[in-house]
């Protein structure tokens, strides 16, 4: 199998990242008073909403938002909305679904936009966190799984739109970084 030779070292097993994903729908559910609306932010959190919400006991609704760090701006935070959401979250408990938390900017501008159009509250729920890699003050509310500073594709995750739909989370051969 073509994934046998490029994936080094399998981290999290299908089971493992459904088990986890019942945990925390499980948590979150016990959290909310109110129905929050689910943001995922395109595309990588896509096979983790889906999972994640099959374990959310209440009456939530999802939507979409996709976004791009501007090149070259490393340490402005600055961030491009490709697609914006279609629900107003004026008013609004909101979650937000991310693969994976690395320096955090990302989230971080994300999280202050939604707050500037009104959200109520806003969490972050997040498979991934990649605490050694963090350069701005953020932390996720919900994380999946915790792991060192290494560059991992499946589940969503992408090595140039590669990888995305493997089921598991695993670590690339160095060889295919060159
Ligand atoms: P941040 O803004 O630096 O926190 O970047 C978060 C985004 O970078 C994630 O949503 C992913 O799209 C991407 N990313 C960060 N680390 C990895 C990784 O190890 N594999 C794949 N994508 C990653
Ligand atoms: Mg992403």
């Amino acid at each position: 199998m073509w994934e046998k030779t490029d994936i080094k070292e399998i981290l999290f097993s299908e089971g493992q990242i459904k088990e986890r994903a019942a945990e925390l729908g499980a948590q979150i559910s016990a959290d909310y008073d109110e129905a929050p609306l689910l943001v995922a932010l395109l595309r990588g959190s896509v096979p983790f909403l889906s999972e994640l919400i099959k374990h959310i006991d209440l009456d939530i609704q999802y939507d979409f938002m996709d976004v791009t760090s501007y090149a070259g701006t490393e340490s402005t935070g600055q961030i491009k909305i490709l697609k914006d959401l279609d629900t107003p979250v004026r008013g609004r408990h909101v979650l937000l679904v991310e693969d994976i938390v690395d320096t955090g900017r990302t989230i971080k501008t994300v999280c202050e936009m939604l707050l500037h159009n009104g959200a109520k509250s806003v969490k972050i729920v997040t498979l991934l966190d990649k605490p050694a890699r963090r350069t701005i003050g953020v932390n996720a509310d919900y994380i999946g799984f915790s792991i060192d500073d290494l560059f991992v594709v499946g589940y969503g995750m992408d090595f140039n739109q590669r990888y995305r739909c493997l089921p598991y989370i695993g670590v690339l051969n160095d060889e295919l970084y060159k």
